[in-house]
């Protein structure tokens, strides 16, 4: 079922729509580019136009136009009985590969390895002799790993037994696995609007038909347009990143955490808190986990980002009886996590605070130099500062970043537009651009970006050109 924008929100949410064009044609026009940068979801339902012409104050011969317009553009659906849907008439992923190996390469918000990293592969080797009368399979993870796992949430007063715990590849494989057990296809899953695309991945290939719940960079989580799609559709899965949310960097407030949690306890969704960036913090300070605010959600993390990607370990957290679940499922993935990694990881998350403290001098720095660079050399894109993540979520306004990422290409610069991030070719005027690299690289990538500017092009003419945050 699509969801229906009520005509007060829509009203809202358009702000200072009119501009110089005639005023059908100036709602025509601010309903598209919302639809395009991802905040209206495509196949939402627009109010009927008397009620939206009563909000706007304004005729309802000039709504019917505004509508007639954009369903001349194939942005507007309607059908009798059902009312007038949004819809993207072009939304492609494409068949292009844009990340493949060129000189610079901006497309993993990813950092090099914490500088303690060899010395937690000598202290992995030194006790791998104790484990090898063990037969090396290990579908659940060594208990000192899942106990130091259990810790670290019972640190952040989300009190854990290792029991509640298993170690993963990653948290990518976390969520494949978690996908597998929870979701049957056809099922419906929430996922925040933009998100990790990897995410989008899984759950397309899990035959998931996708709930988009808008956020932003500044203003955080549509909660109440979550809490309306938990409670019209039942989703089987809801997936979140509340802390330095990917790509956005928000975090989620204590009270929005609450106010999911408890409709999705009640509808019977399972809540996957992504804290795979949970430790990227800058200048925040710590939250209460998702977890805690319901016993039902489901935690997976990682040292990916805080210790090394190539460690490939992760983990789920949650209830006891859903880990004996999982378990029973992954063979049919995978064999087990390998031992070395392991044991170099009980050796990292005994630094986790050396860790965390490293990272976040690192970011601190990135992010800083970057949104200087890009300050002075693209004074007219809005970007709004992070207190926590690895990159920036830029407004590029007019320009397409679709067609910027595959100029950057010409230069040597591989980087993600934002469509990747959301679904049916939303985030067209957004870009993200992780602060992670070098300050020579992240100077020569902008340097790139702005070459590549001048050949983009701008989002096709019948958008307009101001930029809408
Ligand atoms: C939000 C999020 N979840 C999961 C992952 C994958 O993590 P891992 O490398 O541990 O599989 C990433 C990596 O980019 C991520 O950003």
């Amino acid at each position: 079922m699509s969801s229906q924008i009520s005509a007060r929100r829509l009203a809202r949410d358009l702000g200072e729509w009119r501009s110089h064009r005639a005023a059908y044609l100036a709602l025509a026009d601010r309903v598209r580019v919302m639809l395009i940068d991802g905040r209206l979801a495509s196949g939402s339902r627009l109010p009927a136009e008397r009620e939206l012409s009563s909000a706007l104050q304004i005729s309802r011969t000039t709504v019917a136009a505004a509508y007639a317009q954009l369903r001349e553009e194939r942005y507007l659906r309607s059908v009798r009985g059902s009312g007038s849907t949004l819809a993207l008439p072009d939304g492609q992923r494409g068949p292009v590969q844009l990340t493949q190996e060129l000189p610079l390469d901006f497309s993993k918000a990813a950092a090099a390895a914490y500088p303690g990293l060899p010395a937690a592969y000598q202290f992995a080797v030194e006790q791998l002799p104790h484990y090898l009368s063990h037969q090396g399979f290990d579908m659940q993870g060594l208990p000192e790993l899942r106990s130091a796992v259990a810790d670290h949430y019972s640190e952040r007063g989300l009190p854990t037994t290792p029991e509640q715990v298993l170690i993963t590849l990653g948290a990518q494989h976390a969520l494949s696995l978690l996908t597998h057990t929870l979701h049957s296809p056809g099922e419906r899953v929430l996922i925040e609007h933009p998100t990790y695309p990897h995410a989008i991945d899984t759950f397309l290939a899990a035959g998931a038909r996708l709930l988009a719940m808008p956020v932003t960079s500044a203003g955080g989580w549509d909660i109440t347009e979550g809490q309306l799609l938990i409670r019209r559709s039942a989703p089987s899965l809801g997936f979140l990143m509340p802390d330095f949310q990917n790509p956005t960097g928000a975090s989620m407030s204590v009270e929005d955490r609450q106010r999911l949690a408890r409709i999705a306890a009640r509808e019977g969704t399972v809540l996957i808190a992504d804290e795979t960036t949970a430790q990227l913090d800058i200048d925040r300070g710590p939250l209460p986990p998702m977890a805690s605010f319901s016993s039902s959600i489901v935690t997976i993390g990682s040292l990916g980002k805080l210790a090394w990607g190539g460690l490939r370990i992760g983990w789920i957290r949650g209830p006891k009886d859903l880990m004996a679940k999982v378990l029973r499922n992954r063979p049919a993935m995978d064999l087990g996590t390998p031992l070395v990694e392991q044991l170099a990881s009980i050796y990292l998350l005994r630094e986790t605070q050396l860790m965390t403290a490293n990272r976040s001098r690192e970011l601190r720095g990135g992010r800083d130099f970057l949104a200087a660079e890009l300050t002075e050399h693209f004074p007219q894109w809005k970007l709004q500062l992070p207190d926590g993540g690895m990159s920036l979520w830029i407004n590029t306004g007019d320009i397409s970043s679709s067609a910027l990422a595959l100029a950057a290409r010409s230069e040597g610069l591989a980087i993600v537009p934002g469509p990747r991030f959301g679904l049916e070719g939303a985030f067209e005027r957004f870009l993200r651009i992780p602060f992670t690299y070098s300050r020579e690289d992240l100077k020569e990538g902008v340097g790139a970006l702005l070459r590549a500017s001048h050949t983009a092009g701008s989002i096709p003419s019948k958008l307009p050109l101001q930029a809408v945050i």
